[in-house]
């Protein structure tokens, strides 16, 4: 029985890859906050046959961090995707260092302790996925702390990749543009939700990358809206 790692499982892109990496010869850990909400995509995944567990915990502490990878258990772990994010979308004068801390936390350090946490259950042929961002690469005025965690995670990522070149594992990042979740909810503007991708075509992409042979890295993916990106 192959076993996966969801961060930000609860909802949005997270629950999307949930839903599409689901099959009867896996165990799905779920994770995210939201009780209530993780329980719904545990029954989203279990419809399709997989095992789903649900592991509550918020990240944006160093021992929530611990607390997930303890209850990832000791067993063999094929595939991590480091999804769960936040946003805050503001002038750069008013960036509070709350919010800074807290991108920092949730962003890169998350990632950090967890992929550190969980190296050595990764086995020859397992894959570390990242969801990154065009916000990676490109800029923005007002997501300056979005960017700087985004660009900071893809040098992590990016290094990393080549240190595990070796170990036969896999680090795979995909770079989507704006995708129709929750996560515009609590961001100021008029966003087009019609002209972002939907989740399940970030989720596809992953899935693309995850279902080559283990000997074939496909190391990023680009996802835009052909009609242009917001
Ligand atoms: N939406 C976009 O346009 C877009 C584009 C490119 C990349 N991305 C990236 O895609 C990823 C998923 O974003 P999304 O759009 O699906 O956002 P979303 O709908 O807001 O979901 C965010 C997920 O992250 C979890 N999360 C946030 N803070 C957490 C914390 N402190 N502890 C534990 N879990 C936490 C949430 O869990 P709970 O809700 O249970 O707390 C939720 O499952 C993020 O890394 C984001 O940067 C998004």
């Amino acid at each position: 029985m192959d076993r996966y790692l969801i961060t930000g499982a609860s909802r949005g892109i997270g629950r999307a890859i949930a839903i599409r990496l689901a099959r009867p010869d896996r165990t799905l850990l779920l994770h995210g906050r939201d009780k209530e909400a993780l329980d719904e995509s545990c029954r989203k995944v279990s419809e399709k046959g997989a095992r789903a567990v649900a592991v509550a915990a918020d990240i944006s502490s160093v021992e929530g961090v611990e607390k997930l990878a303890d209850r990832a258990g000791s067993d063999k772990l094929d595939v991590l995707v480091n999804n769960a994010g936040v946003a805050f979308v503001e002038p750069f004068e008013k960036i509070t260092l709350e919010h800074w801390q807290k991108t920092l936390a949730v962003n890169i350090t998350a990632p950090f302790v967890l992929i550190q946490r969980l190296l050595d259950r990764l086995p020859r042929g397992a894959s570390i996925v990242n969801i990154l961002s065009v916000a990676a690469r490109t800029v923005f005025p007002n997501w300056s702390s979005y960017c700087m965690s985004k660009f900071a995670l893809e040098g992590l990522s990016r290094c990393l990749r080549e240190e595990l070149r070796p170990r036969g594992i896999r680090v795979i990042n995909i770079y989507p543009a704006a995708t129709a979740s929750g996560m515009w909810d609590n961001i100021e503007g008029n966003w087009k939700r019609d002209k972002m991708l939907p989740p399940a075509e970030v989720a596809e992409a992953v899935a693309y990358a995850l279902e080559r042979p283990a000997s074939v890295l496909v190391e990023d993916i680009n996802l835009g809206n052909v009609t242009g990106n917001q």
